[in-house]
């Protein structure tokens, strides 16, 4: 594991451990989450009591269950699945006959998502102890790959986008809650690993994100921004973004 990795691992490991006890996901002790967070933003209380949770097991900034439009018998992959929300909440809309993958290389977190799938009563969920840089699934494995507010802490942003390609089927989604950067934060902000662990260091700016995903192969990328955040004390501008874009039909390996 790098140095970025087992920063973010040890930050939410110490969040699944407190949300365990009943604490929030953000804005419950989490100073990153005052100004910035766009936690539980996104979601119905009516499509969380189906899954038995509230907002407070979200540490995403969206709802990428909605962005990617899930039917009956779909497969879906969660990138950096954390406490399950939104595992638990795809499993529900592709039943029947569909199934959802959570991804997450937090022990902590992989736990509690088991323990909040067994009090939703969901079947067709699968939490996987993988890194999003080499997951653990076999090529054009999936319908859809989703991920919440995840991919800009991972410091290989290109090894995650060719990852997601490898396992998607060819014509399959790309639907995804994340933080980018408007304006570029300042170079010290960048070498903060609290600043990154806290969704913020590593984002990376709209034309960045398009290119990384054109280069891992993908086409029709869009990028929707939804909610500027404000960095009390830090430089630059950053956005909580849903992005979408497809692996082609017939599809070459990425580069
Ligand atoms: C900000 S939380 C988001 C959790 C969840 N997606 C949500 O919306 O509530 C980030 C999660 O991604 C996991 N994570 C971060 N980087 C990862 C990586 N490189 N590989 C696997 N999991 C990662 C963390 O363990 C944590 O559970």
């Amino acid at each position: 594991m790098n140095e970025v990795q087992e920063g973010v691992r040890a930050r939410y490991a110490d969040r699944a451990l407190h949300m365990a006890k009943g604490g929030a996901g953000c804005c419950d002790g989490d100073p990153c989450c005052d100004e910035t967070s766009t936690c539980g933003d996104g979601y119905t209380a009516d499509e969380l009591a189906s899954i038995g949770l509230d907002a407070t097991a979200s540490l995403g900034c969206g709802n990428p269950t909605l962005l990617a439009d899930l039917h009956p018998g779909e497969t879906v992959l969660d990138l950096g699945s954390g406490a399950g929300i939104d595992v638990l909440l795809s499993a529900r809309r592709v039943s029947p006959g569909g199934h959802a993958f959570g991804v997450d290389m937090t022990d902590e977190m992989l736990d509690l998502a088991k323990r909040n799938q067994a009090k939703a009563g969901v079947a067709n969920a699968t939490f996987l102890k993988g890194t999003i840089e080499q997951l653990p699934l076999d090529d054009a494995a999936v319908d859809v790959v989703i991920s919440n507010c995840v991919i800009n802490l991972a410091a290989d942003k290109a090894a995650v986008l060719r990852e997601a390609y490898r396992v998607l089927r060819p014509n399959g989604r790309f639907a995804v809650a994340d933080m980018v950067a408007i304006e570029e934060l300042a170079p010290d902000a960048k070498q903060r690993l609290d600043l990154w662990a806290g969704c913020i260091a590593g984002t990376i700016s709209l034309e960045a994100y398009t290119n990384a995903l054109r280069d891992a192969g993908f086409k029709d990328v869009d990028i929707e921004i939804t909610r500027e955040v404000h960095l009390a004390g830090v430089d630059g501008r950053i956005a909580s973004a849903y992005l979408r874009a497809r692996k082609p039909a017939l599809a070459t390996a990425a580069a």
